[in-house]
């Protein structure tokens, strides 16, 4: 009788915390999405004018830096273990590899931290290698650990 009233409780334990990570998985693949949403959204900008597609503007290109730069930081915190189902493009490898995702995820955080630091330079022959280096990070992590 013990052992049932035991088992049931557990059950119930596991039924109201099964029903929170559910929830708690969805929330983590949301909030990765954001964040490389608004990393997309600032880098953009930053692309067209080291490409000189539009007008060097250095006080907007700093401020997009700073932006990746603090987004870079945050995008981690939505790779929680068990959040690789559902509606997401993350590979499997990011949980089987975790090693080599977390070392790209470093690279590209200290990468994006030195790219906000010298655009506030406002010189484009500086800026240029270093976001060129943040822009091969984005490949080579998507071609690892995103599926297209
Ligand atoms: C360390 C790995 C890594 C790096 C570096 C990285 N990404 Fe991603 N990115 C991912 C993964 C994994 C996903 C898939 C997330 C998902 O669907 O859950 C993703 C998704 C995205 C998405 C789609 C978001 C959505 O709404 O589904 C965009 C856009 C994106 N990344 C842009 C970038 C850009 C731009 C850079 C570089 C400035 C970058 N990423 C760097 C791993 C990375």
């Amino acid at each position: 009788m013990k052992a049932l009233k035991m088992a049931m409780i557990g059950a119930l334990a596991l039924g109201v915390s099964g029903v929170a990570t559910a929830d708690q998985y969805e929330d983590a693949i949301n909030y990765r999405q954001a964040a490389f949403t608004l990393i997309k959204g600032d880098f953009g900008p930053m692309g067209a004018m080291a490409k000189g597609e539009i007008p060097f503007d250095s006080k907007a290109f700093a401020g997009h830096a700073a932006n990746v730069a603090a987004v870079a930081q945050m995008a981690d915190n939505g790779f929680i273990d068990g959040s690789d189902m559902g509606d997401t493009k993350a590979k499997a490898a990011v949980w089987e590899d975790r090693a080599e995702f977390d070392k790209q995820m470093k690279g590209f955080q200290t990468l994006t931290q030195e790219l906000a630091e010298v655009a506030k330079s406002g010189n484009m022959d500086e800026i240029k290698p270093k976001f060129a280096a943040v822009g091969k990070t984005c490949k080579s992590c998507h071609d690892d650990f995103k599926s297209k």
